[in-house]
């Protein structure tokens, strides 16, 4: 069986040319060799990925290069061979995740003294230097503090902050960038094409966007996609091999979103779920999607699916599917919980909260249904109500196990904890002033047999009133004393 070499190692750049990205490094260190001001310690900080060995084993050659210090080595002489091949006698690659002890430091301390075995300069480079241990990193400051001549150290780390500032302060530190989108497309793309791969350019976006940054992530998803793929990288097929819902789907979604077609939406979620996709992935597609129309909207940009004026709305759908996504972790079901979340955007015309109506003046001990009712007549929101002759025959807790299966769980604890009177003309519901925000009040109106209305509590005031009386009840037994008046500071 042949050896296959994977992408990010077949595809390490050999050259400062050949690297993406990482400008200021690059050119930082090109002018370092060309004035012959090679520091003698660096540190390259970023995530994995971005081309800290890369770029170390560059600057090995460009020091070693049998044509002379450059920053263009040849990469054909024996030592930029064996550079690149990682077997050069002269540079040594340590994994300080594995190698964290003073033994390992003092191997190297003992070692700076020799001179190159071939080269002109013995290059250490420190992988995942943080993880060296306190008394390898005083070993190691010592001969940072002095170093011999031809001795390069180069501490690579995902973890800047966690080398201590002695070492830092003796080292030239670079952070590296993760790459753009298009840096990352534009590697991919020299991959394709050396392989002589076919390839949809939107495939690759789409395998950029999973790499999560890593130009390394990104060359081993395109590997993956290769053998996946079989022929041609298309969008349908990298999207199969994500797990994600193919485009066309999440299209239909969002055009019936748009339209107000809970009937449609409920069966889309159905149909993805049938297909044997992740209803969570799909999910977790649709609400970044979403977030992705938001800020396009937000920025006046244009957008396919939505207008601006459709802004409010948005938001409010995405504040409940994002929310769905927290309920459907901790519930069997992810579908039901989903399609929960769709059937709220049935009330997403009736949305006047109370603390929008206090905010426009309109008095909340007023019963309320008849301005409400005002305002939804104008939005031409056609009231769903039940039968008069059913809604007579309800009970509180029915009307609330109503409102917990149709509006949801969270309005229903909010009723479920505050006090409802029935009244002859109305039902009364003291609600928390806390948790008026929360509160539909035309989401649940229809749900009452009668107008309803709001009387603001402040609860944790009362709490406190009560515990001020426990306190003077207390003091008033004590002294046997006699309560006269009582005054109570509002603040
Ligand atoms: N800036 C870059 N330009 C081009 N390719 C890169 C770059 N950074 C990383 N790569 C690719 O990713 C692979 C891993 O990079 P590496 O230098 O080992 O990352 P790090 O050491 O930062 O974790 C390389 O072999 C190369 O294929
Ligand atoms: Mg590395
Ligand atoms: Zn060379």
């Amino acid at each position: 069986m042949s050896y296959y070499e994977p992408f990010s190692r077949k595809y390490r750049p050999k050259t400062f040319e050949e690297i993406i990205g990482q400008e200021s490094v690059v050119k930082t260190l090109k002018n370092a060799i060309k004035l012959g001001r090679i520091a003698n310690a660096y540190i390259f900080a970023g995530s994995r990925g971005l081309g800290k060995t890369t770029i170390s084993r560059i600057l090995t050659k460009c020091l070693n290069c049998e044509t002379g210090i450059t920053d263009k080595p040849c990469g054909k002489c024996e030592n930029c061979l064996e550079i690149d091949k990682g077997s050069f006698p002269d540079m040594y690659e340590i994994d300080a995740a594995s190698n964290r002890g003073i033994d390992d430091i003092r191997n190297i301390k003992e070692n700076v003294n020799y001179a190159p075995i071939k080269g002109r300069y013995k290059v250490y480079i420190i992988d995942e230097a943080h993880m060296l241990t306190r008394e390898a990193f005083n070993a190691l400051l010592k001969t940072l503090e002095e170093p011999p001549p031809h001795n390069i150290f180069i501490l690579a780390t995902t973890e800047l902050h966690k080398i201590p500032d002695t070492i830092r302060s003796r080292c030239q530190t670079f952070i590296f960038k993760p790459p753009n989108k298009s840096q990352i497309v534009e590697y991919l793309k020299r991959i394709c094409e050396k392989e002589r791969l076919n390839y949809e350019k939107n495939a690759l976006e789409i395998l950029a966007d999973a790499s999560e940054g890593g130009m390394r992530d990104s060359a081993s998803l395109l590997d993956q996609a290769t053998v996946f793929s079989e022929g041609k990288i298309t969008v349908e097929s990298v999207e199969k091999m994500l797990g994600f819902i193919p485009s066309s789907i999440i299209d239909k979604f969002l055009i019936s979103l748009k339209e107000n077609k809970i009937k449609d939406l409920i069966l889309v979620v159905e149909k993805v779920e049938k297909s044997g996709f992740d209803l969570n992935i799909f999910w977790k597609q649709i609400v970044d999607k979403i977030q992705e129309i938001l800020i396009n909207l937000s920025l006046d940009r244009a957008d396919k699916y939505f207008s601006k004026e459709e802004l409010k709305k948005l938001i409010y759908i995405q504040t409940v599917f994002s929310k769905a996504i927290g309920e459907a972790k901790s519930f069997q079901s992810p579908k039901h919980i989903y399609q929960l979340a769709i059937l709220k955007l049935k009330y997403i015309p009736n949305i006047i909260s109370i603390k929008e109506l206090i905010e426009k003046g309109i008095s909340i001990n007023a019963p309320i249904d008849t301005k409400i009712k005002e305002k939804v007549d104008k939005g031409n929101i056609v009231k769903e109500s039940l039968l008069e002759s059913d809604k007579k025959k309800l009970s509180i807790d029915d009307i609330l196990k109503k409102i917990k299966s149709e509006v949801g769980g969270v309005v229903f604890s909010i009723l479920k904890n505050s006090k409802i009177e029935e009244r002859e003309d109305n039902y009364t519901i003291f609600i928390d002033k806390k948790q008026l925000e929360f509160i539909d009040i035309n989401g649940i109106k229809g749900y009452f047999p009668k107008p309803i209305k709001i009387e603001v509590v402040e609860k944790n005031q009362d709490k406190r009133l009560k515990k001020r009386n426990e306190t003077v009840e207390k003091i008033r037994d004590l002294f046997k004393g006699k309560i006269i008046s009582e005054r109570y500071n509002e603040k």
